[in-house]
């Protein structure tokens, strides 16, 4: 008997790629997620080309869990503009936090889900997707709730414009391998051998850490489209 299946799938809901979990947040974060104001945030997707437009490079983080590599990118990176994704409403707290003590005016959050917002995007607008240790969901019957499948990958194609790239970085190795073949199969280019080097600019995230710290290696792809 399969006791875990989350209950929104007796109901044909959407199935989802996360699960929203708890956290300890500081009355400074809980301030800051209350006060999710226009300026740190891009509610409306058809801002977000206006928003993008100052800059040389634009990134869409999607997944920044606390963000730690979210803040550290924009900080070293002043010229590109970075939209960070997240669900999880600890981080999307401290990452407005940090916008704010650090002046961060190339960062902005969006508290939504990648999958529902992507669709909503123009074409064309990104010339980079990162996606940092995503949930791996290991067990066979969770695998349609990983975030990085085939609709995905289409929808970045759409996303992306021409040269533009997804850096995808995990510590399950059956997950990088299937990411890399749906690349491979769709004609995308891709960095390096098996696996392509980590980008010089890309920061350590903290479930990166963790795995390393455990002796897990890291797969990292590098994938960009004509
Ligand atoms: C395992 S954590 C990794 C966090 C961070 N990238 C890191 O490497 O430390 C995956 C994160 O992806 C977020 N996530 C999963 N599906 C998402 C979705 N559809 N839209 C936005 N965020 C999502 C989860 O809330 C979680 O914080």
């Amino acid at each position: 008997m399969e006791t875990d299946r989350p209950p929104e799938n007796k109901h044909h809901a959407p199935v989802r790629s996360f699960v929203i979990r708890g956290g300890r947040m500081s009355e400074a974060r809980k301030k800051a997620l209350a006060e999710l104001s226009r300026e740190e945030s891009l509610d409306a997707p058809e801002d977000w080309g206006d928003w993008y437009r100052p800059f040389d490079r634009r990134l869409l983080e999607i997944g920044f869990g606390m963000g730690h590599a979210t803040v550290e990118i924009a900080r070293n990176c002043p010229r590109w503009g970075l939209v960070g994704l997240e669900v999880h409403p600890p981080g999307v707290a401290r990452v407005l936090q940090q916008i704010r003590e650090l002046g961060l005016a190339n960062l902005r959050v969006v508290r939504a889900d990648a999958q529902e917002v992507l669709t909503r995007l123009p074409d064309r607008l990104l010339d980079a997707v990162l996606v940092y240790f995503p949930d791996p969901w290991p067990k066979k019957r969770h695998h349609k709730r990983r975030l990085v499948q085939e609709p995905f990958l289409q929808e970045l194609e759409r996303l992306l414009r021409p040269g533009g790239m997804l850096n995808f970085a995990t510590d399950w190795e059956p997950y990088a391998r299937e990411v890399r073949e749906l690349l491979v199969k769709r004609g995308w280019h891709l960095e390096g051998g098996e696996w392509s080097p980590r980008p010089d600019w890309r920061p350590q995230t903290k479930f990166e850490r963790r795995a390393l710290n455990e002796g897990r290696p890291i797969y990292e792809l590098v994938a960009s489209r004509d």
